[in-house]
């Protein structure tokens, strides 16, 4: 197994941890429904996620990491607190640019086979469609799947679809990745070579890397550990907004 620290990705570290934070929480709370069916998915999270850092997010089935993730990513709004992405666009409360998710669940869209799966977001962001061919060929080709390309989504196994939804946030080179659960149905080889490729990948873009997993070894591979309990975060104690 390669391990994480090559000169170069320290470097790059290095230098994105003088910027900005990718994001900043602070007494971040979401709930779903409201009265005695509340749900308190995320409550009182304050934390910064510093440019070209790889955190590996952990705790119990339901303690909150989708949700906290899909904070990050923009794609739900908080109930209460305030969350900002200072180094993407910066837009307070507002939507964050250039975040790529790696979601838990099923993603891919059913018509598309998986090269046109991993280029469609490159299509409607504007690229050309050489270019967006090119890069999700590249993609694939990272992920060890390139023999994948013409195949359907229902034609893949769980641990398949999940790789080519790692590739198609790659092809779209995010300065925030976010990835649910991303090794959750793969096996240890395949498991490590999607962390292997997040890595790499976040070094070259200067990403900074959100990981949530339940396997110890996997969470070992991120240079951070932040731990949900009841949907709040145990921070190592130089991690938090102060830093
Ligand atoms: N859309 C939703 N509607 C209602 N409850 C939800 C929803 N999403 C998550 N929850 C609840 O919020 C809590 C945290 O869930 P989640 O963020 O998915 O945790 P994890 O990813 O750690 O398993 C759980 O109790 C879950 O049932
Ligand atoms: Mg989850």
């Amino acid at each position: 197994m390669r391990r994480r620290t090559a000169a170069g990705e320290s470097s790059v570290a290095t230098l994105e941890a003088a910027r900005d934070p990718s994001v900043v929480c602070d007494n971040l709370a979401r709930t779903y429904g409201t009265g005695a069916t509340a749900v308190v998915a995320v409550y009182g999270v304050s934390c910064a996620v510093q440019s070209g850092s790889r955190i590996a997010l952990t705790g119990p089935s339901g303690s909150g990491k989708s949700t906290l993730l899909h904070l990050m990513a923009g794609l739900e709004a908080p109930t209460s607190g305030t969350i900002t992405w200072p180094a993407l666009d910066g837009h307070p409360q507002g939507h964050p640019g250039r975040v790529g998710v790696v979601f838990q669940g099923p993603s891919l869209l059913p018509a598309l086979d998986v090269a046109e799966n991993v280029a469609l977001p490159l299509l409607l962001a504007d690229v050309a469609e050489g270019e967006a061919a090119a890069r999700s060929g590249d993609a694939l080709h990272r992920l060890g799947i390139d023999d994948l390309a013409d195949k359907l989504p229902e034609q893949l196994s769980g641990g398949q679809a999940q790789r080519v939804a790692v590739a198609r946030v790659l092809a779209s080179r995010p300065r925030l990745i976010l990835a649910d659960e991303p090794t959750g149905q793969l096996d240890h080889q395949a498991a490590h070579l999607v962390i292997d490729v997040l890595l790499q990948a976040g070094a070259e873009l200067g990403a900074s890397l959100v990981v949530s997993t339940h396997d110890p070894v996997i969470a070992d591979r991120l240079d951070l550990q932040w731990t949900m309990r009841d949907g709040r975060i145990d921070l190592p104690p130089t991690t938090g907004t102060s830093t």
